[in-house]
């Protein structure tokens, strides 16, 4: 849409949010004129959203990554937390217990500092057609799972760190249907049918975030944004280069969450992913040493199989 179409509707918007909603940050979504193309219009601070070039999700495009021998394992620590699912009425979020001690420290891959484990987020679709934010040529997932952290080693908190440079680290797994769930996803989803309705909450104990990766040490990395408002683009994003897996089932219980209250539940929470940013130039970097690991599969999304390899094709 024209950015001056868009500029209308988003001020005549910002005549009636305020007095529907208690808070900025309660009432964007995914869909309309509260919806992506619209974020960075409606609060001052998001203007990012509109105007970045370093925008989150992309496109993971598998010809154009690039290997990198210098970039290291990622290390998630791996004792169990305690927390709470929320429905925020845009997503389902765990949060990590406040004021918690044990703090689950997110190093390695392509990080220099020391990194806090906050919040993680799911995304995911009405139909197993679509559902993840990032795309692996072209073909995305029924859902995707981000954990966020903070640059603790810099910053103070979440807020201050998404404002600085180096700021944030995003893990992102793509989460595929299958027989058997990922045992700690089983954990949360255990909560997925007691946060129906925006402001629910539900703890989930002994959850460990190590346990959420694929068992992969390969991944792609690259400078972006976070993919909800106010899209700050001092993310560093680390995607694991296998998916985890969900059963049907607990997709359903996903599917049946709602963007709005009790007394109001609006429409379906589902299609909660912000679609995909330009490129613009960035560079995807990777540890996948494609001419050195002759066993490695070339992109596809089956088990056992990895997303994606350069020059791969010559091989096989
Ligand atoms: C995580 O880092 C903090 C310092 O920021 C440290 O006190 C803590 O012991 C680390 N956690 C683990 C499990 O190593
Ligand atoms: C984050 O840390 C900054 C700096 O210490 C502080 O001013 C701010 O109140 C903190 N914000 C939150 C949400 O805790």
């Amino acid at each position: 849409m024209e950015y001056f179409a868009k500029m209308i509707v988003a001020f005549t918007w910002l005549l009636f949010l305020p007095g529907i909603y208690a808070s900025w940050d309660e009432w964007w979504t995914y869909d309309g004129i509260s919806g992506p193309d619209f974020w960075g219009l409606i609060n001052p601070n998001w203007n990012m959203c509109e105007r970045g070039r370093r925008q989150s999700p992309i496109n993971i495009e598998p010809n154009r990554l690039v290997y990198d021998p210098h970039l290291r394992q990622i290390h998630v620590d791996k004792h169990k937390i305690s927390g709470s699912l929320h429905n925020t009425g845009q997503s389902v979020i765990f949060r990590v217990e406040k004021g918690g001690k044990h703090h689950v420290n997110i190093t390695g891959g392509s990080l220099v500092y020391k990194y806090r484990f906050e919040e993680l987020y799911l995304h995911f679709g009405a139909d197993n057609q679509k559902g993840s934010e990032h795309q692996i040529n072209g073909a995305t997932f029924p859902a995707e799972l981000q954990m966020y952290g903070f640059n603790a080693e810099l910053y103070h908190n979440m807020s201050e760190a998404r404002q600085g440079s180096n700021g944030i680290v995003a893990i992102s797994v793509m989460i595929q249907i299958g027989d058997e769930s990922n045992r700690e996803l089983h954990n949360l989803a255990s909560g997925f049918g007691k946060v129906v309705y925006r402001g629910q909450k539900w703890p989930i104990n002994h959850l460990s975030l190590a346990g959420l990766l694929p068992e992969t040490h390969h991944y792609m990395t690259y400078d972006g944004s976070t993919t909800h408002p106010g899209c700050w683009e001092t993310t560093t994003w680390l995607i694991m280069n296998k998916p985890i897996y969900i059963t049907k089932q607990e997709l359903y219980l996903l599917r049946q969450l709602m963007q709005g209250d009790q007394t109001l539940p609006k429409a379906k929470m589902a299609n909660n992913f912000r679609p995909v940013r330009a490129l613009h130039h960035r560079t995807v970097r990777t540890n996948i040493d494609f001419t050195h690991s002759p066993g490695t599969k070339a992109c596809t999304m089956q088990r056992e199989m990895f997303y994606a390899a350069r020059q791969w094709p010559k091989l096989l």
